[in-house]
């Protein structure tokens, strides 16, 4: 078993920014879940399904394999061989993520890749149901949130840098809608596990996050 770091929490809190920074501080593994479910909505939008059409997604999974690589210590998405790791970050590809990601089919086909990973490795695996369902036992569970304004604010910034044109109203609304779908699924929902640290980055700089985290971790 390697030593596991699982952080949780809501859309644009900082998780994969955080983590990538602690594993590189601490010599982990970052695995970001998120992007194995950015991975799947990209092949059920290549199918052009409705993320509302469930008996359609289930089945378009018998044909979706995702796996990961590393590419000079960077997370890779392969979806049936090929590299899509560049198409996951747009509004897209995320709206489909939150959508389908309520269905069990899709959690479950995820499932067994990031149990392996974490057996096999030292990590800081970032997603929603981390600590409470994927590694129950985890060294060290972080639930990472901050208020809907400053994530909305965030992702803004990071999607106007890359190009995309959206409102910071439409991100607000998007964050919530996606908040509720996490925190209110019947499987593995998005929650604080009883054994994880709070860490609320509101008002907190990405370095003081980083410390803080790294403090808690061995
Ligand atoms: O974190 P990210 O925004 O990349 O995740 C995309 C979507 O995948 C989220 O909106 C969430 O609904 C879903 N997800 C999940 N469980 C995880 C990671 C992500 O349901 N462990």
């Amino acid at each position: 078993m390697g030593y596991n770091v699982a952080i949780d929490g809501p859309a644009g809190a900082g998780k994969s920014t955080i983590a990538k920074l602690v594993a590189k501080e601490k010599g982990y593994i970052y695995v970001d879940t998120g992007a194995m479910y950015r991975g799947l909505a990209v092949h059920f939008l290549k199918k052009g399904l409705s993320g509302d059409d469930k008996k359609a997604v289930i089945d378009a999974c018998d044909d979706a394999k995702v796996t990961i690589g590393y590419e000079n210590g960077i997370q890779q998405i392969y979806l049936n061989g090929e590299n899509i790791t560049e198409q996951l970050r747009t509004e897209k590809v995320g709206n489909m993520a939150s959508k389908t990601s309520v269905i069990p089919e899709v959690r479950a086909k995820l499932l067994e890749l990031q149990r392996s990973l974490a057996r096999e490795k030292d990590v800081i695996m970032d997603g929603r149901d981390i600590g409470t369902n994927i590694l129950p036992d985890a060294d060290v569970k972080i639930y990472l949130t901050a208020s809907v304004e400053t994530r909305a604010k965030r992702r803004y910034e990071e999607l106007s840098a890359k190009g995309e044109h959206i409102t910071l109203e439409k991100i607000m609304t998007d964050i919530k809608e996606r908040d509720h779908r996490d925190m209110t699924r019947e499987v593995a929902p998005l929650k604080q596990a009883e054994d994880a640290i709070l860490v609320d980055s509101s008002n907190m700089t990405i370095d003081e996050v980083v410390r803080t985290i790294c403090d808690h971790c061995r």
